[in-house]
């Protein structure tokens, strides 16, 4: 690929700092892990606590399966150390909701079998080079493996906020913001720019490769839509306006009764929610959580705009209309730090809209990375020139117009699996995940 982009690899470099990052990345992941499976007991962590999640143990169980197949027998060249256990852990053999009656690991046995796993890893790793094959290329599947399971250390903690009980986990809130007083919008120049990555060297399959992509101007709102903002199309009647849903939108708000985010409720003249087992009133200057892509894109309908495209989104967090290349984030090429964006779980909330100027994008767009999900207009589709790697199952299967594409990533998402580039995609209807979004419009309108 000839298109400009931020050179950043690892590739070549002394395989001790790699080794390194390899190795703290797998461990931070599995600190995480250990910290949401250890919060609870037993029987929550068997306990089916939505249809539309696995039992906790059944994450577990499958983080470590996953590790062995990838790297122990993969890589490694290893026996299977629990023969017959891989269907139960396969993602495709068994929906969440069948999981629960599976002949799962117990609690125990799977924290066992997961640590056995690592343990072995952490020697393997030493004696890996890194250059062997593409696989292994600049650590790409071990930071596969740790991508993989600080994904599901973000769907467990979807699990947690559906769970129902006492409270398990605690974390400081984010400092609070000054309003944000700055323009609600900004105007991305139209152009050509370098959307997705052939450089980046722990990026996934659907990230790549780099290429050019023509974009109309068009304007961003700074910041991600307020509970506030949203708080007045819902008392403006706008789950009972049919003109501001699509079509499918409006049948699933009517068949469902939606009537506000999932979590939020009513008492008296007050809006409030359930987060993490604690009632709280809705903070009306976080941005909105907990709606799914219908009502995102009804909500922009109503506000007299519309979500933005795939291309436009990347365009706005990775444009740098100075140089005219594409950086790895929206501050510049350098990794994810605190003042940047609110990423891996430091806080169980968004922070205030207008937080982290140090992370802001060069023509000012704030909170692009971290906080919340952000839904765009688009479906999830390959890049022209898409090849699947290393297996189809973790993209390949899933393109197509069933779902849409979020970008940004969450407070809940860590580092390691967030990237300008990176992207995350779910059913139209979902809104247990952690996702919100921003609205934009065309310049010429
Ligand atoms: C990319 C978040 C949609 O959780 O289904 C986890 C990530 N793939 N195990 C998911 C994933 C295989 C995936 N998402
Ligand atoms: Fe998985």
């Amino acid at each position: 690929m000839t298109a400009p982009e931020t050179g950043v690899t690892a590739t070549g470099a002394d395989t001790g700092p790699l080794r390194d990052r390899v190795l703290a990345s797998l461990t931070t992941a599995r600190a995480r892990t250990t910290l949401l499976t250890g919060c609870v007991d037993g029987p929550d962590l068997t306990a089916q606590h939505s249809p539309l999640m696995s039992p906790l143990v059944w994450d577990l169980a499958h983080i470590g399966n996953q590790e062995e197949l990838w790297l122990l027998r993969g890589v490694g060249g290893r026996e299977a150390m629990r023969p017959g256990i891989d269907s139960l852990y396969d993602a495709f053999e068994h929906p969440r909701a069948e999981r629960p009656s599976l002949p799962l690991l117990a609690p125990d046995e799977a924290r066992r079998y997961a640590a056995e796993v690592r343990g072995r890893v952490l020697d393997l790793l030493d004696g890996t080079d890194f250059h062997g094959t593409r696989l292994t290329e600049a650590g790409f599947v071990f930071g596969m493996i740790a991508q993989h399971e600080q994904q599901h250390d973000e769907t467990m903690l979807v699990t947690h906020q559906l769970r129902e009980g006492p409270r398990a986990l605690t974390a400081p809130d984010p400092a609070p913001a000054p309003l944000f007083t700055g323009p609600a919008e900004v105007l991305v120049p139209g152009g050509p720019f370098t959307m997705g990555t052939s450089t980046e060297p722990w990026a996934l399959d659907n990230e790549r490769p780099a290429h050019r992509r023509e974009v109309a101007p068009f304007w961003i709102d700074t910041t991600p839509v307020t509970n506030a903002a949203y708080r007045a199309f819902v008392e403006d009647g706008g789950y009972d306006t049919e003109r501001w849903w699509t079509p499918e939108g409006w049948a699933h708000v009517r068949r469902h009764s939606l009537t506000a985010p999932l979590f939020w409720h009513r008492d008296g003249g007050q809006w409030f929610r359930r987060r993490f087992q604690v009632t709280e009133a809705v903070p009306p200057d976080e941005p909105v959580l907990h709606v799914c892509w219908y009502e995102a894109d009804a909500y922009a309908r109503w506000a007299g705009r519309r979500l933005p495209t795939e291309p436009e989104w990347e365009k706005a967090a990775r444009h740098d209309p100075v140089t005219g290349r594409s950086r790895r984030y929206p501050w510049g090429d350098a990794d994810p730090a605190p003042e940047h964006a609110n990423l891996g779980q430091r806080h169980l909330r968004p922070a205030p809209a207008g937080s982290h100027p140090a992370g802001e994008s060069p023509l000012g767009v704030r909170q692009l990375i971290g906080d919340v999900w952000e839904w765009t207009a688009s479906d999830f589709l390959p890049y022209p020139g898409f090849t699947a790697f290393p297996y189809k199952e973790y993209s390949e299967v899933f393109f197509g117009t069933g779902h849409k594409v979020l970008r940004g990533g969450s407070f809940a998402v860590d580092p390691v699996a967030c990237r300008g580039t990176f992207r995350n995609w779910d059913h139209p209807v979902r809104r247990q995940i952690f996702a919100g979004f921003r609205t934009a419009r065309s310049e010429s309108v």
